[in-house]
């Protein structure tokens, strides 16, 4: 065992990085134990010096962040600040500085990760981020190490907590939109500008990274089609309820049948209630992984919070330490097989359909000729009249999201049609 111990620089002290720092003073011994030589915490960076810190040594308290990685004798940086900057200049510093990286920060990694690979590649370090994707779940090492000899297919995900929790509370207490983000907020799960959650900016993120991971290629953030949330109502719940199924924010990652190109994608869509991600309830997440060989996997927990972001945290600080010990690097970025992006007109997918109409002779035909001219194949139609008006919904055969939209559009374009009350897309079938 190793006596000199190896020294951690923490950037951000704020929700995670100071249960990162209680776990590394109170499992001290066990996480010697595990490395083979002690790890000490040698500096905490931070924005604002004068905050009481329980359990940190005012003396390792530093604004300094950049001076703190370029002092000489630190092994690896822990980076828990979030954001692009100033998180990326000082990754990057680290790795100019022979420092290894742990990083919790998904916008950094979804938006720069190639770049930041490349950097720890090109110095012979370690970039980890199990923290990055679903807080406590292991998926990140998981998708790049205990599945590499394996090809994965299709990763379906709730990857965001806040929108699964509101999304749980519309659907068991049939509340709508805005009364289920006002408990969500009132509980602390949604943050005062839910923005980033609710348009699904942050799964979108999420969907990025492991997208690369799960196909070996690069895939921007830009890549990745996305809609929000925030028009679900509950009308879709009492829809999705009769025809047996919920509604999610899902991630949505597949590769084409003939292999020659992925998509990515984040939308709410409707589920069947006997799909497993169907009873992930509140605000955890669920990842769903289908592999040619393994089969279909479930990862399933916590996705945000401290000590369950920390625990990922902890877990990575571990590997590279024990990495670095033995000289060596664990996986960098495999993106070898550089598959195309696919736009969202090519996934193949069903819609469930509502719409408004007239309820007279010949409307029905006129709905299904539409669907027909655009090649859709019509899976079931229920019709409601009421006073000369009726609500009709159609629920679809799969077909290219293209052809389903290009529907919708002529659809608004007919008199009879009097609205296209909602759209969902229907998957997990
Ligand atoms: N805001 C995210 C969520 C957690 O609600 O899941 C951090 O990614």
């Amino acid at each position: 065992m190793r006596t000199r111990p190896l020294k951690v620089a923490l950037l951000g002290c704020g929700v995670v990085g100071s249960e990162v720092a209680r776990i590394m003073t109170t499992h001290a011994d066990d996480l010697t134990q595990r490395i083979g030589a002690p790890v000490e915490l040698a500096g905490v960076a931070v924005r604002r010096p004068s905050k009481v810190r329980e359990g940190i040594d005012p003396e390792l308290v530093t604004t300094d962040a950049t001076a703190l990685l370029k002092r000489g004798d630190i092994d690896i940086a822990i980076e828990v600040i979030g954001g692009i900057e100033p998180a990326r200049t000082l990754i990057t510093t680290a790795f100019e500085h022979g420092i290894s990286v742990v990083s919790a920060n998904k916008a950094l990694l979804a938006q720069d990760g190639a770049a930041l690979h490349a950097a720890a590649e090109q110095h012979g370090l370690d970039l980890y981020y199990e923290a990055a994707v679903a807080g406590a779940i292991p998926l990140v090492r998981p998708m790049r190490e205990s599945l590499a000899g394996d090809k994965i297919n299709r990763v379906m995900g709730i990857v965001n907590g806040t929108t699964n929790f509101i999304l749980d509370k519309m659907d068991s207490t049939g509340a709508g939109y805005q009364e289920a983000l006002d408990e969500a907020t009132a509980l602390g799960y949604a943050e005062a500008d839910p923005t980033a959650d609710v348009e699904g900016y942050d799964a979108a993120a999420k969907a990025a990274i492991l997208a690369g991971i799960a196909f070996h290629t690069r895939v921007r953030l830009d890549d990745v089609y996305r809609e929000g949330m925030t028009e679900v109502s509950a009308a879709d719940f009492a829809s999705a309820k009769r025809m047996g199924c919920t509604i999610k924010l899902l991630a949505i990652l597949e590769r084409a049948a003939d292999g020659e190109s992925v998509t990515a994608r984040v939308h709410p869509a409707m589920i069947p209630l006997t799909h497993p991600l169907a009873s992930v309830r509140e605000a955890y997440n669920a990842v769903f992984v289908e592999a040619e060989a393994a089969g279909q996997l479930m990862f399933y927990g916590p996705g945000a919070g401290g000590a369950p972001t920390a625990s990922a945290v902890l877990g990575d600080l571990v590997a590279v330490a024990r990495n670095k010990l033995a000289e060596a690097t664990g996986p960098g970025e495999s993106a070898y097989t550089q598959l195309p992006v696919s736009p969202m007109g090519d996934v193949v997918t069903r819609y469930h359909i509502s719409l408004d109409v007239a309820d007279k002779p010949g409307v029905l035909a006129q709905v299904a000729t539409t669907f027909a001219e655009h090649g859709v194949s019509i899976d079931t139609v229920r019709q409601q009249g009421k006073d000369g008006e009726a609500s009709l919904v159609v629920v679809t055969h799969r077909a290219p999201d293209a052809a389903l939209s290009g529907t919708v559009e002529a659809l608004r374009k007919l008199d009879t049609v009097r609205g296209v009350a909602s759209i969902m897309r229907v998957e997990g079938e």
